[in-house]
């Protein structure tokens, strides 16, 4: 009884649009087929750690692996296309924005300054090499694509080229931007346009995470690890199952 209680409270009262407001999440009653499917039951969870904590010689943003994505975005005239590997940030849902971090030396950077449009392909474990190497050069001496070996497509909305091999694609409009000294600066953007090769999502619109080799990489190690175990949902301790970030 206390989950419909506080469904209802969630959907009427002003707890939803504050809900919304901070999280761009719209709370409202959606139908059954908009609604996640059960978690399945988990299958050998590892014991929760109980050790002894202990300082590390070094601080670091130590948090699980990080989404990187490939971005493309146009290059100068006459200079190739660019793509580059940066970490990425979801800034909200609704209106959909995300964010990058641009290295200052990066041709990234540069090029986010330039043109206003750009992409994120979301790689696969199966793009390993190609994403290292993308990584391991600049498109300041080459061009990436040929390096690579990935495909230049082009972006349906945007102006800007996109990664064939990428199942999922946000096209960006750049709406603000901040730089982050020593190093570093953000851009953020709205999605404008977001396309997806079948069996990447559901007809919801929801990533099928177990069917795709998601990755990510420890910052401070550098080490790139698949995702994909589902453990929950959001709303799942009020018994809600259709409420989308
Ligand atoms: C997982 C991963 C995440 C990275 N994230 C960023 C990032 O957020 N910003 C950045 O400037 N470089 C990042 N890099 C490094 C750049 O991809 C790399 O230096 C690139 O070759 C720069 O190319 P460019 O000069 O053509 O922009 C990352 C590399 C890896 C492997």
């Amino acid at each position: 009884m206390s989950g419909w209680s506080r469904r209802r409270f969630l959907e009427r009262g002003s707890a939803a649009a504050a809900i919304a407001a901070v999280w761009g999440c719209a709370p409202e009653e959606r139908t059954d087929a908009e609604t996640s499917p059960p978690v399945p039951e988990p299958s050998a969870s590892p014991a929760p750690l109980t050790g002894p904590r202990r300082r590390l010689a070094e601080p670091g943003p130590m948090i699980p692996p990080c989404p990187a994505i490939l971005l493309t975005v146009n290059g100068r005239p006459g200079d190739p296309d660019e793509i580059s590997v940066l970490w990425t940030f979801v800034v909200n849902g609704n209106p959909p924005q995300i964010g990058v971090s641009a290295g200052f030396e990066h041709q990234a950077r540069e090029l986010l300054e330039l043109h206003d449009e750009f992409v994120l392909n979301v790689p696969v474990a199966s793009m390993i090499e190609a994403f290292d190497t993308v990584d391991m050069n600049s498109s300041r001496v080459a061009d990436k694509f040929e390096l690579s070996g990935l495909t230049r497509g082009a972006a349906s909305v945007v102006a800007a080229p996109t990664v064939e091999e990428s199942p999922i694609h946000c096209e960006c409009r750049t709406i603000a931007s901040l730089e982050v000294p020593p190093v570093r600066k953000l851009f953020i953007a709205e999605v404008v346009a977001t396309t997806a090769v079948e069996g990447a999502v559901d007809d919801g619109g929801r990533l099928i995470v177990p069917d795709v080799d998601f990755f990510g990489m420890t910052a401070g190690s550098g080490e790139h690890y698949t995702v994909g175990r589902r453990v929950g949902n959001i709303g799942m301790t009020v018994g809600r199952s259709d409420i989308k970030y």
